[in-house]
Order: C-alpha cells, then structure tokens, then sequence
C-alpha cells in the first residue's frame, strides 16, 4: 500500500517564481488526481481528529480535502472562502500571504460554530497567515479549533511557529 509520503513526494508539481518571483510553488492537483493520492491523504488527515465536529476547508485547494475528510469522519464542512464570493452579513479575517494580503471569509450567522470542534485543513502550509487566519475568523463565530492538518509543510519558511498554538499535523514536511 502507498503511503501518503510516497505519493505526495512523488506527484506534487513544484514551480519556481509562482505567483510571484522568488516563491516556488507546491501544486498538489496531481496527488488529488490520482485515485491512490487522493484517498491516502484523505484518511491520513482525517485520522489527525477523528473527533471533529466539523471541518473547515480552506480556499481553494483545501476544500477538496476537507469534503473528504468530513464525509470520511462523517463531520460537517464548511467552506472558508477568499473575500467577495458570500452574500453579506460575512464574518471576515485579513492576513499577510507569502506573496502579498488576502482575505478570508464565513457567512456570520447559521453556521452552528459556536462550541463546535473545528480541524482545520488545507493542502499546503507555508508561512501560517492563511490557517491562522482561518482559526481567528472560526474562533470569532465561536467555534474551538481542535487542531490542523495540512498535506505538505514549507517548513523554512516558519509555519509551525507561528501557529504554535494549535495541534499541528503535516503529512510530509519538506
Ligand atoms: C496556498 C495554499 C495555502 C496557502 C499557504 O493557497 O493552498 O492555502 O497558500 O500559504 P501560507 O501558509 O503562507 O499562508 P493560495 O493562496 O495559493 O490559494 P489557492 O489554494 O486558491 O491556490
């Protein structure tokens, strides 16, 4: 059976000066492609919580993932979107990415969040602003982030760090 290192190693599409010089880029599509890939890091995330009342899925390629780990856990997902795709009223958190700001947003009401368990998951961590905005937008409708777990970590560029406070899993960490 393959393991979610080997596959990931294997098939992750690296590109340098993507989206901006001096980046390099860790695209995952050919992991999710790949029957194997797909289901491996599935069930490897979802065993970092498998008591996580809901999943939030991080734009864009973590929503793939966290539909998978929520109809795996039998969970809950909500998507957590880039700014100006939801109808108002939105609760929404502003960050610093590698390569410039971004923000993210959840519908701020009927969600159910508050005292939820929440794991966090998305494909790729790198500098952390992307989940730790993530856990302060869901700790802002109430919710209790349980913990995150993420395909690949960058690990040079100081993710683990700076969400310290959080259970981190990384499925490979290069
Ligand atoms: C990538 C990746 C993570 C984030 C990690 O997303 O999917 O969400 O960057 O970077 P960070 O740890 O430095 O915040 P990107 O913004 O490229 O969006 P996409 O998934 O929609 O391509």
């Amino acid at each position: 059976t393959s393991s979610a290192h080997d596959v990931v190693t294997r098939l992750t599409r690296w590109a340098d000066d993507f989206p901006e010089p001096g980046v390099r880029f860790a695209d995952l599509t050919p992991v999710f492609s790949d029957a194997t890939g797909f289901r491996v890091v599935v069930d490897a995330l979802a065993a970092c919580a498998p008591d996580a009342e809901v999943i939030a899925a991080v734009d864009a390629r973590g929503f793939l993932l966290g539909g998978g780990v929520a109809r795996e856990l039998g969970s809950g997902v909500v998507a957590v979107r880039k700014a100006g795709k939801l109808p108002p009223p939105v609760l929404a958190q502003s960050y610093t990415l590698e390569y410039g700001t971004a923000t993210l947003e959840i519908p701020a009401d009927s969600l159910g969040l508050d005292g939820r368990s929440v794991l966090v998951v998305d494909d790729v961590l790198a500098t952390g602003g992307t989940i730790e905005a993530t856990a302060r937008l869901l700790e802002s409708a109430g919710a209790v982030v349980i913990g995150v777990a993420v395909v690949l970590e960058i690990a040079a560029l100081g993710g683990r760090t700076r969400l310290g406070k959080y259970p981190l899993t990384s499925l490979v960490t290069v």
